[in-house]
């Protein structure tokens, strides 16, 4: 049996949404892209939202915006894709790692924070379609200590409890629609934010400082961000398909459960939020040997993210291995298993037996 890692979930409805759009002969962001936003900031519940060409740029967007420059220096949780960190190096400013509490609490642990006069935010993620344990406290630490609270929800989508929104704690919060996240529109990214003024900023940076498209005067310098109607009409085809996308997921997570049991560890999940699995993951005693069982078995299956501080690309900032114990655990130990919409119990049931032959329990 062979099983991908991942499949987008685009049908027919997708691709007849796209033959609208061109009938409207308007393919630029318009009235599509219009009605997307207003259907996003329903779902999430904040006041004012923009898109960006991707997630990342949407991280990079918020935190120009917000005046972020070279010097500054943005706490980075260890444990998440490597896009915060890029978007903070793509200002000139520093990315400050900081570790996770425990190798399955993918959070910033707020104890090993070491701040200095330059730190000016916090970026924190909302991992594989669950909270991080901790927004409320994190929250509580930035106000106290006069940094911004920005919150990476690029796999947090639909993701809330009875009172808020991933992506509505902090300063900004931004979203991803990259092929694997729980809606997709190929590529795209969103930024919602409670702040007018940032907003506005927001507004003017993703245009090419101007806030019409269509005049050629530019009040400020900025730059080009914006989206297609085609990506509009897509968003929305797959937004009506969201409820379908929720309960499939977490049914999906149940099968795991069922058939692992006990002989593996999952990651910590608030159980006052809601989960749409991203990637459903679990913890093994040995992460690489089980990979490569599951890939000589057929299976494509991922690895947990490599923690930033040992990233080739940020050996630069000489973070060292000893103060981030937790993020090595959880990289030696994790494994993301496939979990997309039309994967059948049937592969489930394949994908849980050789995890656990290769635990040796079968
Ligand atoms: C946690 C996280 N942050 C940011 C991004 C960046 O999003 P994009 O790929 O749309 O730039 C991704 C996804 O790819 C992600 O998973």
């Amino acid at each position: 049996m062979k099983i991908p890692q991942f499949k987008s979930f685009v049908d027919k409805q997708d691709y007849s949404s796209l033959e609208k759009v061109f009938e409207n002969n308007y393919i630029a962001e318009g009235p599509y892209a219009k009605k997307f936003h207003d259907q996003l900031l329903d779902i999430i519940g904040a006041k004012y939202g923009c898109f960006a060409s991707n997630g990342t740029l949407a991280i990079y967007l918020g935190l120009k915006a917000l005046g972020i420059k070279p010097g500054d220096e943005i706490l980075v949780q260890n444990i998440t894709f490597i896009a915060s960190a890029n978007a903070v190096e793509m200002l000139g400013a520093t990315p400050i790692f900081v570790d996770i509490p425990s190798f399955n609490d993918l959070t910033i642990d707020i104890t090993k924070i070491k701040l200095n006069p330059n730190t000016k935010a916090l970026i924190i993620a909302h991992l594989f379609g669950t909270s991080c344990s901790n927004i409320e406290e994190v929250k509580s630490y930035c106000d106290e200590n006069g940094i911004f609270l920005i919150e990476d929800s690029a796999q947090a989508l639909a993701i809330s409890n009875s009172e808020k929104h991933c992506g509505t704690y902090g300063k900004f919060g931004t979203f991803s629609f990259y092929a694997d996240k729980t809606i997709t529109t190929a590529e795209g990214g969103f930024v919602v934010t409670d702040d007018e003024v940032l907003y506005e900023k927001m507004l003017y940076l993703r245009n090419q400082g101007r806030l019409k498209s269509g005049s050629f005067v530019h009040p400020e310098i900025g730059y080009n961000f914006r989206i297609t109607d085609l990506q509009g009409a897509l968003g929305l085809s797959q937004l009506s398909k969201l409820e379908k996308i929720k309960i499939t997921k977490k049914n999906i997570s149940e099968l795991y459960k069922k058939y692992l049991g006990n002989n593996v560890t999952y990651l910590s999940i608030r159980d006052d939020f809601n989960y749409i699995p991203f990637r459903v993951v679990v913890f093994v005693n040995d992460a690489e040997k089980m990979l490569n069982y599951m890939v000589e078995n057929g299976i494509e299956s991922r690895s947990m993210f490599y923690p930033l501080h040992k990233q080739p690309c940020y050996k630069y900032l000489k973070h060292s291995d000893m103060n981030y114990p937790n993020s090595l655990e959880c990289y030696n130990k994790g494994i993301c298993l496939p979990t997309w919409i039309g994967i059948t119990e049937k592969e489930i049931m394949y994908v849980s037996d050789i995890l656990l032959k290769g635990l040796k329990l079968k």
